[in-house]
C-alpha cells in the first residue's frame, strides 16, 4: 500500500506483491480485524498524525496481529541541516518527530510495545549533489524554500558545499539516517 499511485506502479513493475492498494496510512482502506501483519518501511515519518496511524493499525489488525515499522526521527540528515544553517540560518531539511514522541504515542496506543528503538545508519556520498539528488526522490529535502537577501543561489550552493566539506570522512560525505524501529502487537484479548 502507498498513498502515491506512481509508487504503486513502480512496485508493480518490481513484482513481489500480489496486490497493490492505494491508501493513506492515517485512514486505511481495509476492514476491521482483517490483517495479521502490517509491515511499513520509511513511510510513516510523512504522516502528520502518527496517533491516527497507530489507531488505524489497531483497527485493521486481528487480535494478536503485529505492526512492524521503520521510520525516521530527529537527527536524520543533521549534517545537511547544520551545513545549511551555517550558510543562511534557515532550516532546509524536513523536521522529523523525536524518538520521545514515537515512544509516547506508541505507549498511549492500545497496542503492546514489543520493541521500540532508534539506530543511526550513516551513508556516504562522493559529493553533496549526489546526496541531494537521492533526497529529492525521498522527498526529505527542500533546496529552495526562499532566498535570503544578500546571497545569490550560486553563492548559497557554494556555501553549502563548503560547509558540508567540514564533515568529510575517508569514505566520503556522511549523511546520518536516524532510524526508529518499532514492533507493536494488538492484544489477543480485548482490553489486555
Ligand atoms: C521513502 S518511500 C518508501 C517506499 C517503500 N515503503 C519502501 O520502503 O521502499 C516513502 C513512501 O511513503 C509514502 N507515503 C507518504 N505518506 C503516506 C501515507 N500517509 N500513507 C501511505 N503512504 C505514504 C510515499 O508516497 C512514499 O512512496
Amino acid at each position: 500500500m502507498d498513498i502515491a499511485e506512481g509508487m504503486l506502479q513502480h512496485a508493480r513493475e518490481q513484482g513481489g506483491a500480489h496486490h497493490h492498494v492505494a491508501g493513506d496510512a492515517e485512514r486505511l482502506p481495509l476492514r476491521d480485524a482483517s490483517v495479521e501483519l502490517i509491515f511499513s518501511s520509511l513511510a510513516v515519518q510523512w504522516c502528520g498524525d502518527f496517533r491516527a496511524v497507530l489507531s488505524e493499525a489497531r483497527r485493521v489488525l486481528q487480535p494478536g496481529g503485529v505492526l512492524a515499522f521503520a521510520s525516521l526521527c530527529v537527527g536524520t540528515l543533521h549534517e545537511l541541516r547544520e551545513s545549511w544553517q551555517a550558510v543562511d540560518g534557515l532550516v532546509h531539511v524536513n523536521r522529523f518527530r523525536r524518538l520521545e514522541d514515537y515512544q509516547r504515542l506508541c505507549g498511549e496506543s492500545e497496542l503492546q510495545v514489543l520493541s521500540l528503538a532508534a539506530r543511526p545508519h550513516v551513508l556516504h556520498y562522493p559529493d553533496v549533489r549526489s546526496l541531494t539528488h537521492e533526497l529529492k526522490a525521498l522527498g526529505a529535502h527542500n533546496l529552495n524554500p526562499g532566498r535570503p537577501a544578500g546571497l545569490t543561489g550560486r553563492a548559497r550552493m557554494q556555501g553549502l558545499l563548503q560547509a558540508y566539506e567540514g564533515f568529510r570522512q575517508p569514505l566520503g560525505l556522511p549523511a546520518t539516517y536516524q532510524v526508529v524501529y518499532g514492533v507493536l502487537q494488538k492484544p489477543s484479548v480485548e482490553g489486555e
